[in-house]
């Protein structure tokens, strides 16, 4: 372990709390994209595949790993997306163009709603096209959905074996609409006039639906901001939530400043909400517009191609596409990441980590072979276990700072403290210094609690990972230096590392 030169104190105060975390926090992302849905989810051959063809290894990992609403079908994918050819007997073969890719369309919105009974129940929450499509498209698959019997679509979805409808509240007008790359890309003023529209019609059927209006790809997109406050002033009082995505990597090899990445997502947070709240002021509107943090991880996008090469007859099937292998510190950042979400549960009040299975994700799976965890997937499921439905304490925290050159200087350990269901005390702390450890001392609101337990993930090299071969080569480890005395906790975090502290009475 490295010396420990870094200090960092957290006070929580018990009678100060800022936020209830909306479950929604611990969404996840399934698009039809490389193997996330084919051989991810979906294998009818799999020696585990249930009757309906879905990966049971898959279905006990995602309940393990604690996600709730999960939004499909895409990404990328869906901006060239027709939701007909995904029901019904008929299946057309398709071209995907966003991930030059085929598209068999053998799974669904029936099998999507099938699958999230067979793993608890969980949220659907629904993108339509406004990329190639439109609001008459988004109205028919609303009608399709939610409208009970008795329409055209209604009873098609009832012949097709739903009698139920799907009853799906939430849903996405679009994705990314900014990004030149996407299909059917469009200008702020462009996509905030149809997002308007079809917000107003989806409303039209039902008031009570929550709608996600498409903000920026990224905080560094050139027309952020502008971007929000021309579609903010569009739909404000229509929409109830507007997206960010945020995708995080070391650049040119800065490890240091990759590890501050939580910096960066938090002031993207305070940017938005900025907006929102000028905008509001601006339309003299009392209406409530929250964050959805819908797409977020960390991405090595600049290592491997992110499509297919292009070409006619070169649209292969379930490619291996965004498949990356994360490291210690890639969870590290990723812990870093939950935290700064958790930090700002006042304004987001959903998020759906980009994506489940196989791509850019935390459970990964080999075609009729084994399904494992990513070193992501425990500071996701951790948190989950004791965050979700719990409420953010406003805390006071000083640490050690140290300079990165993307940042400049940053808190070098983070931190984030919940009060469970169950009246306990939860904190999710990192450390993101590169070559000292941490001491770290908690203040509790009083002298009640007994117990402490902690869990770190670290390991001595960083670049460790889980594989196929060694599956749990990392996994978070008992800490066994930490204390409990009176109201005070101490505990070493080592450098690049994440940990839960859970505080018992
Ligand atoms: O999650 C991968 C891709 O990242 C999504 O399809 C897109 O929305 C984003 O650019």
């Amino acid at each position: 372990m490295s010396d420990t030169q870094v200090q960092a104190q957290l006070a929580i105060e018990g009678a100060f709390v800022k936020a209830r975390i909306n479950p929604r926090m611990f969404g996840s992302f399934v698009e039809h994209l490389g193997r996330c849905v084919y051989t991810g989810i979906y294998e009818p051959h799999h020696p585990t595949a249930d009757s309906h063809g879905f990966r049971q290894d898959v279905i006990d990992l995602v309940k393990e790993l604690g996600v709730t609403t999960i939004r499909y079908p895409g990404g990328n994918f869906v901006s060239g997306y027709r939701w007909e050819d995904g029901v019904g007997d008929d299946r057309p073969r398709r071209l995907d163009t966003a991930w030059h890719s085929t598209e068999t369309n053998e799974f669904g919105l029936h099998e999507m709603a099938h699958w999230l009974t067979a793993v608890g129940g969980n949220e659907l929450m629904e993108a339509v096209n406004l990329g190639t499509r439109g609001t008459s498209e988004a109205l028919d698959l609303l009608e399709y959905a939610n409208i009970p019997q008795g329409t055209a679509l209604s009873e098609r979805r009832i012949r097709n074996g739903a009698r139920d409808p799907f009853g799906i509240r939430m849903w996405c007008l679009g994705n990314e609409m900014d990004g030149p790359w996407q299909l059917g890309h469009k200008t702020a003023r462009e996509y905030a006039r149809l997002a308007e529209i079809t917000a107003c019609a989806m409303k039209q059927i039902d008031p009570d639906l929550e709608l996600v209006v498409c903000g920026s790809s990224s905080h560094g997109m050139p027309t952020f901001a502008s971007w929000e406050h021309t579609v903010l002033k569009e739909t404000f009082n229509d929409v109830d939530f507007i997206s960010c995505h945020a995708y995080y990597h070391p650049e040119d090899g800065d490890i240091n400043s990759f590890l501050a990445s939580g910096v960066d997502m938090n002031s993207f947070i305070h940017d938005v909400a900025a907006v929102i709240d000028a905008t509001a002021a601006e339309l003299k509107s009392t209406h409530q517009v929250a964050i959805s943090f819908d797409e977020w991880n960390v991405w090595y996008q600049d290592s491997e191609p992110s499509k297919t090469p292009e070409g006619i007859g070169n649209w292969p099937q379930a490619p291996r596409l965004l498949e990356d292998s994360y490291s210690v510190l890639d969870a590290v950042v990723f812990g870093d990441l939950l935290i700064t979400l958790l930090k700002n549960a006042d304004r987001v009040q959903a998020a759906s980590l980009a994506q489940l299975v196989n791509v850019i994700a935390p459970i990964m799976t080999e075609p009729n072979g084994p399904a494992w965890r990513q070193t992501t997937f425990f500071p996701f499921a951790l948190t989950a276990e004791l965050a979700k439905d719990a409420e953010v304490y406003e805390t006071q925290q000083r640490s050690t700072r140290h300079e990165t050159d993307k940042y400049g200087w940053v808190d070098s350990v983070d931190s984030v403290a919940v009060r469970t269901r169950d009246d306990s005390l939860a904190v999710f702390v990192v450390n993101r210094s590169l070559d000292s450890a941490a001491d770290f001392t908690v203040t509790l609101p009083s002298s009640d609690f007994t117990r402490v337990d902690v869990s770190t993930l670290h390991d001595d090299d960083m670049s460790a990972a889980n594989t196929v071969d060694d599956q749990m080569r990392v996994s978070p480890q008992t800490n066994t230096d930490a204390t409990l005395e009176g109201d005070t906790v101490h505990v070493i975090l080592p450098a690049v590392s994440w940990s839960v502290i859970h505080i018992r009475k």
